[in-house]
């Protein structure tokens, strides 16, 4: 039963019992209308309390239900509202842990509510691009007043009880119990048990000072914040509405909302990428009760950009880090930028100096080997150079404790082969992490041919403690993410060569809704990366044509923002990317050389290359097998590249586009000859799916 029903006295108990956080699906939905009928019906009950079992209140709609007949079955959670709002007798909701959407509703329209201290409460919705659908944007302005309603609504962040319940005047809580949550609901019913008339949220008015000017000020910020997506101006609507309307329009015009934005492309890639976070961490032959070893203690080699970035994920999460680098210096120099980057968040405000000397008490350094023999798991982060590589894997065999697990966050490297200078290749694993690793949400976690099934289950689930989303990688040159963005790259590159500018090309992705285009990034992230992972890769893919712009970039030291000058100029000390004459100079030779008379490209076809140039080589990946499905590709494009998350990721995107079509454009890329006609045929899992009209996910 997904409630529970029970007498304790002259009080009835409905209890929701949908773990993990009480869903509102079906069966909890039809528990709680049953039993406030039988509590009806009792003329010995005289008051009823709603609460939840085990960690929640409610979390809202079960998620397993999105999208099947089941969700909107009756009685809809807007009909099990009404009847708690019209029962006769008085609805106390005891609220505890976690009280979001659906849930929140639910506790709204009850009469009365009393809450555990700590309760994070919460309208999540417009984090799947909708508005609450069950009043939640009528109700909820008319308890804790407009401005703080909107601010909830519009960010969907949860907020503490003690917090709510602080606000002059509010009315969400009429108790907060410390102590034992159900003696004090039971208490506080029997104390109420008699009071008529019984008081509704729907009566009370939601009144804003400045009314219109309030929420035209609103709109406009939020339509400045949210960019491409609909549904938090639509909060701000519905939230007006609230002190426009009487409260059953108010009510039909939110549902409205609701209804419309669920049928918007932004709204499903919103879910898309929801179920796809989800979708990731499950692995097919790796069952979730993989028994998984225990991380007490992390060891990072190399105090470099990612090993110092790594360390503070650990740190953060309460982890002690032990950092062993080859000299003292590197040593400092790691731990200083540690040091800096915490003082930044203390200045701003967002970490407290307490925090702060606790995470740095739980990190200690070494030169010395010895002192890092006891951690469960080791993460190298040295030089991107296989024979370095050999040699700290060779001594990490030699030195860990049996069970440690061995993980390396190289980013273009055999990880098979950096397993095999180990005598336990069951023991290693990739852990790649990206720059800046301790802000970054992407982790791929790179499984060996022989990386074991408790070491990735185990991997899988450190992840969630460092709050990354992780992502399964078979091994190749550049796992997922940077094998399909050297395609990307090539692309850009090629267009350079073809007649555009730089500028021209990060302006087209950027409109598409790209944090930032190819060459803007290339100069924050230091085209030099690239120039030495190009020199090793493409001695060993000579077919593998590229544009040599990039090259010639790097010979001019136009290395990017570090050295004052990329693919654009940087005046000292400013971000902002001014077009260079140079760089256009040297393109326009280059071109010259190469004999290509530059021709007008649209806007049109650079954003088609880009994407298409993803989603062929993410098709390959797919069909190997490096990626477990669609989805999980879509996950390290939104979490790792800026992909704009309106669109969904990749897959998706050309999902939403057809296949088909996709498939009519990289046929015409091919016959441009000064592109790689090799590389345009459409990979045959892309080819089958266009012809079958199937999707990728
Ligand atoms: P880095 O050059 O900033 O740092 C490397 C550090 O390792 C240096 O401090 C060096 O002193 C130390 N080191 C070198 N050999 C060592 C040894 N034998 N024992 C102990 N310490 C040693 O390099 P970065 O950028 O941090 O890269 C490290 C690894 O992470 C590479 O495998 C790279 O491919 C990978 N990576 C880099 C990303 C980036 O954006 N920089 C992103 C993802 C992965």
């Amino acid at each position: 039963m997904s409630a529970s029903y029970e007498l304790h006295g002259d009080i009835a108990v409905i209890t929701l019992n949908n773990p993990p956080v009480n869903g509102l699906g079906y069966d909890t939905r039809k528990g709680i209308t049953d039993g406030l009928q039988q509590a009806q019906d009792d003329p010995a009950v005289r008051a009823v309390v709603i609460t939840g079992a085990g960690k929640a209140f409610s979390g809202g709609a079960d998620i397993r239900e999105f999208g099947s007949p089941k969700a909107v079955q009756e009685p809809n959670l807007l009909s099990v509202i009404k009847m708690v709002e019209n029962c006769d007798k008085p609805v106390v909701a005891a609220i505890h842990s976690v009280c979001m959407g659906g849930g929140l509703e639910l506790a709204l329209g009850c009469h009365y509510r009393v809450v555990a201290p700590g309760t994070q409460v919460a309208l999540p919705e417009v984090k799947i691009g909708l508005v609450p659908g069950a009043g939640g944007t009528q109700r909820l302005p008319r308890v804790i007043g407009v401005e703080n309603a909107l601010n909830m609504i519009v960010s969907g962040d949860a907020v503490k009880s003690e917090v709510l319940a602080g606000i002059p005047g509010q009315k969400l809580f009429d108790r907060v119990i410390e102590g034992d949550l159900m003696a004090g609901a039971l208490a506080f019913a029997r104390e109420v048990a008699d009071r008529r008339p019984l008081p509704r949220v729907r009566d009370l008015k939601a009144e804003h000072p400045q009314g219109a000017g309030y929420f035209q000020f609103a709109r406009n910020t939020v339509k400045a914040t949210a960019r491409n997506f609909p549904a938090p101006v639509k909060c701000v609507d519905c939230v007006e509405a609230a002190t426009t309307k009487r409260f059953d329009e108010g009510l039909a015009f939110e549902r409205e909302q609701f209804l419309n934005l669920m049928l918007t492309p932004e709204c499903a890639a919103l879910r898309h990428a929801f179920f796809a976070e989800r979708a990731a961490s499950k692995i097919p032959d790796v069952p979730e009760d993989t028994p998984t070893r225990e991380i007490r203690k992390v060891a990072v080699i190399g105090a470099g950009t990612m090993g110092s970035g790594i360390s503070m994920n650990f740190l953060n999460a309460g982890i002690p880090v032990v950092i062993l680098e080859m000299k003292q210096e590197a040593l400092d120099r790691g731990v200083g930028v540690m040091r800096q980057n915490y003082e930044s968040q203390v200045k701003k405000g967002k970490l407290t100096q307490d925090k702060y000397e606790q995470r740095m008490a739980l990190l200690t350094t070494t030169l010395n080997y010895d002192d890092i023999r006891d951690a469960d798991l080791v993460i190298e982060a040295v030089f991107e150079d296989i024979g370095v590589k050999e040699q700290v894997f060779r001594k990490l065999d030699e030195v860990m404790k049996p069970g440690a697990i061995l993980a390396s966050n190289t980013s273009t490297l055999d990880l098979n082969k950096i397993a095999s200078f180990t005598r336990r290749p069951a023991d290693v694993i990739g852990m790649h992490f990206f720059s800046p690793a301790n802000v970054m949400k992407l982790l791929e976690v790179v499984r060996g041919e022989k990386t074991g099934k408790d070491v990735l289950a185990t991997v899988m689930k450190l992840a969630k403690v460092i709050k990354k989303t992780a992502v399964v990688s078979g091994v190749c040159d550049g796992f997922i993410g940077n094998r399909m963005i050297e395609q990307y790259s090539r692309q850009a590159g090629f267009l350079l060569e073809e007649g555009c500018t730089p500028e021209q090309v990060d302006k087209a992705i950027e409109r598409f809704g790209f944090a930032m285009g190819p060459f803007r990034m290339g100069d924050l992230a230091g085209n030099d990366i690239g120039w030495y992972i190009r020199k090793r890769r493409y001695v060993e893919k000579p077919h593998m044509r590229y544009s040599k712009t990039a090259d010639l970039l790097c010979e001019m030291g136009r290395f990017g923002q570090k050295t004052g000058a990329g693919w654009y100029d940087y005046k000292p000390g400013k971000r902002d990317a001014i077009p260079s004459p140079v760089v256009l100079e040297m393109i326009e030779k280059h071109r010259a050389e190469l004999g290509i008379t530059p021709r007008k490209i649209s806007d049109e076809e650079i954003v088609e290359r880009l994407v298409y140039a993803l989603v062929n080589e993410g098709a390959r990946i797919l069909e190997e097998g490096i990626a477990l499905r669609a989805s999980d590709i879509d996950m390290v494009y939104l979490t790792g590249y800026g992909f704009p998350l309106f669109r969904g990721g990749p897959m998706r995107y050309a999902d939403t586009v057809g296949l088909f079509n996709v498939v009519q454009s990289m046929k015409r890329f091919a016959k441009n000859p000064h592109d790689d006609a090799q590389f345009w045929q459409p990979a045959p899992l892309l080819a089958r799916l266009a012809a079958e009209g199937k999707t990728f996910n």
